[in-house]
């Protein structure tokens, strides 16, 4: 398996690919990686000829330092655990300053509105971050496609806007949420999760599913007052948000219009650990 931690480096392989006119598809990672990134992995393997993964834990999204600091990096694993499920991957793990040079700050970018709304209210500058990385890695990468988990289904909307606006050449992949089988949603978060926060967190789909059920014959403001009052009452589990929003604007949903698509947001903290999930409502 091939690993490059210099831009430089990797550039001469992809001019290479290019020359070839072989397809590439691109799966961006912080690493720590679990079975929802191999999901994204496999996903990409299905319609590319080079598959590469980059791993790269991104300071300029991180609102909290201390989130940053205690970011779970496991380089070795990753290698591994790619190189297990396919030896051709090309991995690109640079270093902060192959990308940033010196200047480790963010570019801001307009997402139209995308960005203020949900993750945008709790975690300040965090999509100028994920914009800055994201089109950095994608004029390095220069894939024909790219996947991202529908997991971080407002980081995937605002990709798609990123793209459309800078007119970058890449179709954006959204990929289904990968879960454990208790319905927690595969997170690199999760490994630093106490034996009794890890067995409580659960909850967070269960409550979605149950929400999900709900909103059929009941009104989004009914159903996130109920979705509300459950973790008001769990001893473990706090409660950030939750939003009903359109699928297509991120905006939360006032009245049900028939032809929208609607999904349901959360973000609970377990202990100090931070866990978000969604769920399609329609
Ligand atoms: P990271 O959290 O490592 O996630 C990398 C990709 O894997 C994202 O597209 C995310 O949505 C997807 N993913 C994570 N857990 C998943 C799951 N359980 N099921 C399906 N997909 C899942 O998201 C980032 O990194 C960063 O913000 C990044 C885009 C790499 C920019 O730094």
């Amino acid at each position: 398996m091939k690993i490059f931690t210099e831009k430089t480096q990797i550039q001469k392989t992809i001019k290479q690919i290019k020359t070839k006119d072989l397809s590439i598809g691109f799966v961006p990672t912080m690493g720590a990686l679990h079975q929802g990134h191999l999901s994204l992995v496999e996903e990409a393997f299905k319609n590319n000829d080079v598959v590469i993964v980059s791993i790269f834990v991104n300071p300029t999204q991180f609102d909290n330092k201390e989130d940053l600091k205690k970011y779970p990096r496991t380089l070795e694993a990753d290698t591994h655990l790619l190189a297990s499920l396919n030896k051709d991957i090309i991995v690109y793990a640079p270093t902060v300053i192959d990308i940033y040079g010196t200047n480790t700050i963010a570019e801001h970018f307009s997402f139209d509105g995308l960005e203020f709304e949900m993750e945008g209210k709790f975690r300040t500058g965090h999509f100028d971050g994920v914009g800055t990385i994201v089109k950095r890695l994608f004029e390095i990468v220069k894939p024909d496609y790219a996947y991202f988990g529908k997991k971080d289904f407002q980081q995937l909307t605002i990709i798609k806007k990123l793209v459309e606006k800078h007119q970058i050449p890449v179709t954006i992949v959204g990929c289904d949420i990968f879960r454990e089988t208790n319905g927690l949603a595969m997170s690199s978060r999760n490994v630093r999760l106490k034996k009794d926060y890890k067995q409580a967190a659960p909850f967070i789909y269960k409550t979605l599913k149950a929400a999900k059920k709900k909103f059929g014959t009941k009104s989004a403001n009914k159903v996130i007052e109920w979705v509300e009052n459950e973790f008001s009452k769990h001893k473990l589990l706090t409660l950030e948000y939750v939003i009903i929003a359109d699928e297509e604007t991120l905006k939360p949903v006032k009245r049900k219009t028939k032809n929208k698509t609607y999904r349901a947001f959360i973000a609970v903290y377990a202990d100090d650990i931070r866990l978000i999930d969604n769920i399609a409502l329609n």
